[in-house]
């Protein structure tokens, strides 16, 4: 495994691409409403990275066919975009999308409630955004990158949650998932220690019911075992001798 540290120049490439990332997501989701396609919303995310002059990175990565993942209520991520699959009021939605700018990847995803939701919805994507914020309070150099894991975990836990464990956090930097993986869920090991310059997408998936989940026959949904609604929070960030720097959140 090899770790990359990126160089103050490398960063401030990191910190475009990913600040533009976050446009996108503002302009994007501000087309979601009932009666939206889910290919709408892919193609609306790939007009505006293009329209910034960049590249999307989920495009035909290992073949996945559309821009961004598109993924309603039980669909835990990798969902692809359907002209057909229409958004309706009470859906949930998680958005996961990525570009590339000056050779540098950005990865962010969050998840959208359409119209009026649930308190039970609400309550889960409340409850896995924070765990992305409890995670990253220990991710600064010096901890261990378990410490971030085993921090979302102590934190969903007690909701009664199920932490999704078959799909894991990564490093991101010139590739869009690079060394290492970073599980949501406790570890026996520390592993790696954290140190400046590393750059992270960090990106709990969390079931309201169970953590099993299974894939669809397009070979990419991933959906939950039972039904289950599920939400997905992710940014990247840098690791930095104090707290992190989350690039992909606007200031
Ligand atoms: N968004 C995923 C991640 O966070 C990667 C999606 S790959 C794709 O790592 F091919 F589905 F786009
Ligand atoms: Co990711």
């Amino acid at each position: 495994m090899s770790v990359s540290i990126k160089s103050p120049a490398e960063i401030a490439l990191m910190r475009e691409s990913c600040r533009i990332l976050s446009e996108v997501f503002d302009e994007m989701s501000k087309i979601i409403e009932p009666g939206i396609s889910t290919k709408d919303i892919d193609r609306e995310g790939e007009r505006l990275i293009r329209s910034y002059g960049c590249i999307p990175n989920f495009l035909n990565y290992n073949g996945y066919p559309a821009s961004v993942c598109v993924s309603v209520n039980d669909e835990v991520v990798h969902g692809i975009p359907r002209k057909h699959h229409k958004l309706k009021e009470g859906d949930i939605v998680s958005l996961d999308c990525g570009l590339i700018y000056k050779g540098y990847h950005s990865d962010m995803a969050r998840t959208y409630g359409v119209g009026e939701i649930s308190e039970e919805a609400q309550k889960l994507i409340d409850v896995t955004k924070q765990s992305f914020f409890e995670g990253i309070k220990m991710a600064k150099a010096g901890n261990y990158l378990y410490d971030i894991s085993a921090a979302i975990d102590d934190y969903v836990t007690p909701f009664g949650y199920g932490i999704v464990k078959d799909l894991v956090g990564h490093g991101i930097g010139t590739s869009l998932h690079e060394d290492p993986q970073i599980p949501n869920f406790k570890q026996k090991r520390k592993g790696i220690k954290l140190e400046p310059g590393m750059t992270l997408a960090v990106e709990p998936m969390i079931n309201a019911g169970g953590w099993e989940v299974c894939w669809l026959d397009d070979d990419w949904t991933v959906v939950t075992e039972d039904g289950s609604l599920s939400a997905h929070y992710e940014n990247t960030i840098l690791i930095t001798e104090d707290e992190p720097e989350i690039l992909t959140l606007k200031l």
